[in-house]
């Protein structure tokens, strides 16, 4: 890698990609137990997207990828760096990023996972941030993806119908004297939650038997309302943490881009930071949750669509599995 002269990063293009396919609320209901009111009541969700046949975590990182890639203006084969964050990568071995890697035509730079589920792409753009501020990084790809319909248990209506699937991603590049910036990152992980939200089987401790997947231990386990007492209490925390770090209050915050997880976690981060709810960018209802790659979309559809504007100032925060939260303010 290169070794380079010491200076901030600064996000020089974003890039999403959803799959065509929605499964409303509606179509939820015909396979469990639950109803289109009590999804949109309780968590803000509308419907979500969910991954053809064969379409691989890797697939919709890689149209991610190339979106940034073009946005930023910076070529696959000039990158320093790539970063995935993702808790449903294509296999197990090896990382997602190094697949993302080949199909970019990148190389052979570093590429690695971050398994640090919703907080995923905050954690990899701190790390991004992190190698251009030391000066042995120049280009790196930050991406959040996750395929979670494909580790979900369909018949269990606690989880199956929150979340989605999808893909969102941000090029770093080193920072102007004046102009946008990474500002500031905070990461937190608290292991005393890891059986809050878990897949149990299919690792090193509980190899899959058929009787572990008949038992669904290989797919996603969640005590929600363990998840949802921190949540807000730590994403507020975390977001004063870096603001502060910033040298900003709330109030100067042009945007707030929050992990999709849940609107009623969203509104009260907004009322305990006494913001107005129109100042988030919000689309749980279209998506639901897709855990690293939530705000990656959002930041991306904001950008596209010009509610965010070069100079603002961009708070995210996110919270999920470990549990593992981050937060970052960025002046666009
Ligand atoms: N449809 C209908 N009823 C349901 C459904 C459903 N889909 N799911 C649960 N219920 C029932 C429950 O069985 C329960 O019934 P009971 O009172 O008869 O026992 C009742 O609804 C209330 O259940 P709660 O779990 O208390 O509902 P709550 O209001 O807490 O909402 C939710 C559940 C939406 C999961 C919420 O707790 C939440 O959002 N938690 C946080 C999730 C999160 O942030 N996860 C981290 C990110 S994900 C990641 O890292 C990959």
């Amino acid at each position: 890698m290169p070794s380079l002269q010491p200076t901030a990063s600064r996000i020089a293009g974003t890039g999403a990609y959803v799959p065509e396919t929605v499964l409303t609320n509606d179509d939820l209901s015909r396979r469990v137990d639950t109803s289109d009111e009590w999804i949109r009541e309780r968590t803000g969700i509308r419907e979500r997207r969910i991954a053809r046949d064969g379409e691989a975590a890797s697939d919709m990182a890689l149209a991610a990828a190339r979106s940034a890639l073009a946005a930023a203006g910076v070529q696959a084969s000039e990158l320093d760096m790539i970063v995935v964050g993702t808790i449903s990568a294509d296999m197990p071995l090896p990382a997602c990023a190094a697949i993302l890697q080949q199909k970019l035509g990148a190389g052979p730079c570093p590429a690695f996972d971050v398994a640090a589920a919703c907080a995923g792409f905050v954690y990899g753009l701190s790390i991004g941030d992190s190698f251009v501020r030391q000066g042995s990084a120049r280009r790196v790809l930050v991406v959040g993806v996750e395929l979670l319909s494909r580790v979900l248990n369909w018949a269990d209506r606690t989880t199956c119908v929150l979340f989605g699937d999808g893909a969102g991603a941000a090029v770093l590049v080193p920072a102007e004297e004046s102009g946008g910036r990474v500002l500031a990152t905070r990461l937190y992980t608290d292991g005393n939650f890891a059986r809050s939200l878990y897949i149990p089987g299919g690792g090193s401790l509980e190899p899959l038997t058929p009787e572990g997947i008949a038992a669904a231990r290989d797919k996603v386990h969640m005590i929600g309302s363990d998840i949802f007492k921190v949540a807000v209490r730590n994403l507020t925390q975390a977001s004063r943490d870096a603001l502060e770090l910033a040298g900003l209050t709330p109030g100067e915050v042009d945007w707030v881009v929050p992990h999709q997880a849940n609107l009623r976690i969203i509104s009260q981060v907004a009322s305990r930071l006494e913001l107005p709810l129109d100042r988030f960018v919000i689309d749980i209802d279209r998506y639901g949750n897709t855990s690293s790659a939530s705000i990656p979309i959002a930041l991306d559809e904001a950008v596209r669509d010009g509610r965010i504007q070069p100079g603002h100032s961009v708070l995210m925060c996110a919270l999920g599995a470990g549990i593992s939260w981050a937060s970052a303010v960025v002046r666009m």
